[in-house]
């Protein structure tokens, strides 16, 4: 059975209790939009304030170390996001890798650690806009994504969804074509049947990220083999995420 599309908002380093409102709204109107699964990844700080908020949305978080405890300064486990009401978190993210160092190794590491800990993963791949000029964009994320995955997991299709995130896509308005679009998902799809088995791999969700916005939503989301979105900015505000989410 087809699982039902996923929109999921990060919210990366915005927000304080005041979008708690948004929150709401988003979890509000997404009881009414019960073809859709949504969800909503906001800072640490707000994780157990969205959690409780939520009524029908998933909640998750933006990272988590790899080790279960610990002298480590600042960081946060995986054990202690899902004991502030979080399900998922994304890992990997190209703002991760770019601006923390964070290897393929380390984010495995993570993608292990978060499994341990019964979370869900999204798990980020992308390429720089060189690498797609210069015409290696699927050998780059295919081989990304498969040194970031997990060697092993039970139920693909619960657990695991990989996001596409182009990162000259991020933030910018700019976005590939649909036909960019499918023909790397279609990549990453083989891949993940090659990993993880015809029926695991087939059912895992491929979301695609990078500027997504209302206007484009609805083509973006028809390439082929996108399950969902993963959205930056347009998740900010109910307005704008929800319109996003009619659109799926
Ligand atoms: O993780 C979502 C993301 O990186 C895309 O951001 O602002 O382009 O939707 P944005």
């Amino acid at each position: 059975m087809a699982l039902r599309p996923y929109v999921v908002g990060n919210w990366k380093m915005n927000g304080t209790r005041a979008m708690l409102a948004e929150a709401r709204a988003i979890d509000r109107s997404a009881q009414r939009l019960m073809k859709v699964e949504v969800a909503l990844a906001p800072p640490y700080t707000l994780i157990h304030a969205v959690h409780r908020e939520a009524e029908q949305i998933g909640v998750g978080a933006q990272d988590c170390h790899p080790s279960a405890d610990g002298a480590f300064t600042g960081d946060i486990s995986a054990a202690m996001v899902a004991d502030a009401g979080a399900k998922f978190v994304i890992l990997g993210h190209s703002e991760r890798r770019e601006g923390h160092g964070e290897t393929d190794a380390l984010v495995r590491a993570k993608a292990e650690a978060a499994l341990a800990a019964g979370l869900k993963l999204i798990v980020c791949c992308g390429e720089s806009e060189q690498v797609r000029d210069e015409g290696r964009a699927e050998r780059f994320v295919t081989a990304q994504l498969e040194a970031s995955l997990p060697d092993e997991i039970d139920a693909a299709d619960e657990r695991l969804s990989v996001a596409y995130e182009p990162i000259w896509a991020i933030g910018t308005g700019r976005t590939p074509t649909v036909a960019d679009i499918g023909a790397m998902h279609r990549a990453i799809r083989d891949l993940l049947v090659s990993r993880y088995g015809q029926d695991q791999g087939s059912a895992v969700r491929i979301l695609y990220g990078g500027s997504v916005k209302p206007e484009n939503a609805r083509e973006l989301l028809a390439a082929d083999e996108v399950g969902g979105a993963l959205v930056g900015g347009a998740s900010l505000t109910a307005e704008s995420f929800l319109g996003i989410v009619v659109a799926a």
